[in-house]
């Protein structure tokens, strides 16, 4: 259930959106609530998002405002408030970021519910590519990530098979990839949730702002996102380096692992995996299981 106040939180970023600034008054009257309230709700939102109130102004640094962005060859649609980014982008063009700050019905994997708590980044980018470059997209999305956090953030990161992106065992972001298949070409839906200045409210997840203790500016990891994004069909050209990367970055390797598959538990030891992703684990000495990620429900690591 959405919360009074976060509903307020989001018609003031209705507001602000489209001009960063705003006197208190004013937009007080604006969305209709008593200046002295909104000043309390919007110095609650300056733990999620750089948001400040200077001399009766509020002001939202335009860093961390997505609308804000120009991305060149995308078109960027940035919503309060939806229900899920995937369901928004599948009426959007090819070559659309939509960008949600809150989401009624955010879609994990598996059917699971996904939490979207305001400051996170939310967003599904819809591509069209070959059928080539769409198989390797599992195993290239998550090396993108990686290489965010670890290069632009100094955050070790990893894999946790298939494709959750953990920091000290903590997943930090999730990755959804929906497609569709668009003449002899593959229209994909990669659906992105990031923890970044939110607080996410499971056990076992993390934040950006958890791990830096301090609020990050979105723009600056939404922008690259959108650069790796655009050049995904020239990494798909070379296989075998991406299956090296996402080796290199994945924390099941050689681990002891317990999975939920259609055909019921296996316990075994990971040992490679497909340059489309699938996971090739050893159950007894010498016997192999290939673990596809669609039929896998949950792994763990249990070593
Ligand atoms: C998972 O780990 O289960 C996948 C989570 C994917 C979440 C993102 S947030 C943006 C996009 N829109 C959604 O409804 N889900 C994905």
């Amino acid at each position: 259930m959405i919360s009074e106040e976060t509903v307020i939180k989001l018609l003031i970023i209705d507001k602000l959106i489209h001009r960063q600034e705003y006197v208190l008054r004013e937009l007080a009257w604006e969305i209709g609530i008593q200046p002295g309230l909104l000043e309390r709700i919007v110095n609650d939102m300056s733990k999620n998002y750089l948001i400040s109130i200077e001399k009766g102004r509020i002001i939202w640094n335009p860093a961390d405002n997505p609308s804000t962005l120009k991305p060149w060859g995308w078109l960027l649609i940035h919503k309060p408030l939806l229900g899920s980014t995937q369901e928004a982008a599948k009426g959007a063009s090819p070559w659309s970021v939509i960008v949600a700050e809150y989401m009624l019905a955010g879609k994990g994997r598996h059917g699971k519910k996904w939490y979207s708590d305001l400051g996170g980044l939310w967003t599904t980018f819809k591509i069209l590519t070959n059928s080539q470059t769409a198989s390797m997209t599992p195993i290239i999305i998550p090396i993108i990530l990686v290489r965010i956090l670890r290069k632009s953030y100094g955050v070790e990161a990893s894999i946790k098979w298939p494709n959750d992106i953990i920091v000290d065992n903590k997943k930090i972001a999730g990755i959804l990839i929906e497609g569709e298949a668009f003449r002899d070409q593959i229209l994909l839906y990669i659906g992105i949730g990031i923890n970044i200045n939110n607080d996410p409210p499971l056990p076992d997840t993390i934040s950006l702002k958890n791990i830096l203790n301090k609020l990050t500016p979105r723009n600056r990891f939404l922008s690259l996102l959108i650069g790796w994004m655009s050049r995904m069909e020239k990494l798909s050209l070379e296989p075998e380096k991406i299956r090296e990367n996402y080796m290199e970055y994945l924390e099941t390797l050689n681990r002891k692992v317990l999975v939920k598959t259609l055909q019921g538990e296996l316990v075994g030891k990971a040992v490679d995996v497909r340059d489309t992703g699938e996971l090739i684990i050893e159950v007894e000495a010498g016997e192999k299981k290939v673990l596809d990620p669609t039929h896998t429900f949950e792994l763990r690591h249990i070593d």
